[in-house]
This record gives structure tokens, C-alpha cells and sequence, in this order.
């Protein structure tokens, strides 16, 4: 299933906006700290900026292989998620809690996890981060519903 493939680096996008700054200073340093390769997609301070800017990018770094998953976070992740959901190949989720990032994972194979910066505090976001590498698709039933989306995207 698009887009990961075999030759996809085991790196992540991060991307996000002004309300995500500061979260994800956080979690790039600590992905680093904990291994992880990171390319930082933006924004790069406080300073307001739309959200579907970054989307884009990170959506762009996983379509193009150079990452094999990505983070955005917004100020609920909300926005990031919709963004990120308009492109074929990109599946994306808020991921709130470690629960809700397995099953996203299990059965929805997301290759994106949205986090809200005024919802999540760094620990659980970083927990969330961490349940998104770490644990694989179930295929089987779920890879079939999976392809029904894809066939009614436009
Ligand atoms: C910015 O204030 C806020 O709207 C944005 O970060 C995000 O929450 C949108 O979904």
C-alpha cells in the first residue's frame, strides 16, 4: 500500500504550526535523544502561520520517501489531520493517547499522527510517538477496508 516502501529511510517529518512549536522542539529533541532521524519541516517560531503550509510538507517528505511517517501538531491536531487527510496515500489521526495510537496503527495503518499542543502534554505525546513506531499494521481485514478508501479517492 502506498507510500511506504521497502527503500523508505526510517526517518520522520515533523511539522507544525505556531501553537505546535514548542511541543514539537520537545519531541524532536527527545526522538533524537531516543535514535530517531528527524527532518524538521517548520515553522520555526512562535510567530503565526498557517497550519495546511506544514501539512503539505511533511505530506510531501512521506510521498516522496524521504520519511517513513510523519508528526504534525497544531494546537488540537485537528486541523493537521484534514489537511494531511486530502492526499491519496496519507492516513492520518489525532492521536490523543497511547490506545487510541495502537489501534490507529493496527487497523488503520496510519503513516501520520496529529497531535494537539493544547490537548497533549509532552510525556504523552512522546508515549503516543513512541506506540506509532513501535507498533505494526494487522493487515487481513483492515488492508481491505483500507483499499476501499483508496478506490473512492478522487
Ligand atoms: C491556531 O490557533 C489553531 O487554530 C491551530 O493550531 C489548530 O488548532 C487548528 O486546527
Amino acid at each position: 500500500m502506498m507510500p511506504s516502501t521497502s527503500s523508505t529511510p526510517r526517518i520522520i517529518a515533523f511539522g507544525c504550526d505556531h501553537a505546535g512549536f514548542l511541543l514539537q522542539q520537545q519531541l524532536i529533541a527527545k526522538a533524537k535523544s531516543h535514535g530517531f532521524d528527524v527532518i524538521d519541516c517548520g515553522t520555526t517560531d512562535q510567530a503565526s502561520v498557517d497550519y495546511p503550509d506544514f501539512a503539505e510538507r511533511v505530506v510531501d517528505k512521506i510521498l516522496q520517501h524521504q520519511a517513513e511517517k510523519g508528526v504534525l501538531i497544531c494546537g488540537t491536531g485537528i486541523g493537521m489531520n484534514i489537511a494531511a487527510n486530502r492526499h491519496r496515500g496519507i492516513r492520518a489521526a489525532c492521536c490523543y493517547d497511547v490506545n487510541q495510537t495502537v489501534i490507529a496503527r493496527q487497523h488503520n495503518d496510519i503513516n501520520v499522527m496529529c497531535l494537539g499542543s493544547r490537548i497533549s502534554d509532552e510525556a504523552i505525546a512522546f508515549d503516543c510517538l513512541m506506540a506509532f513506531f513501535q507498533t505494526d499494521f494487522d493487515g487481513g481485514r483492515h488492508q481491505k477496508r483500507l483499499d476501499k478508501i483508496d478506490n473512492n479517492v478522487a
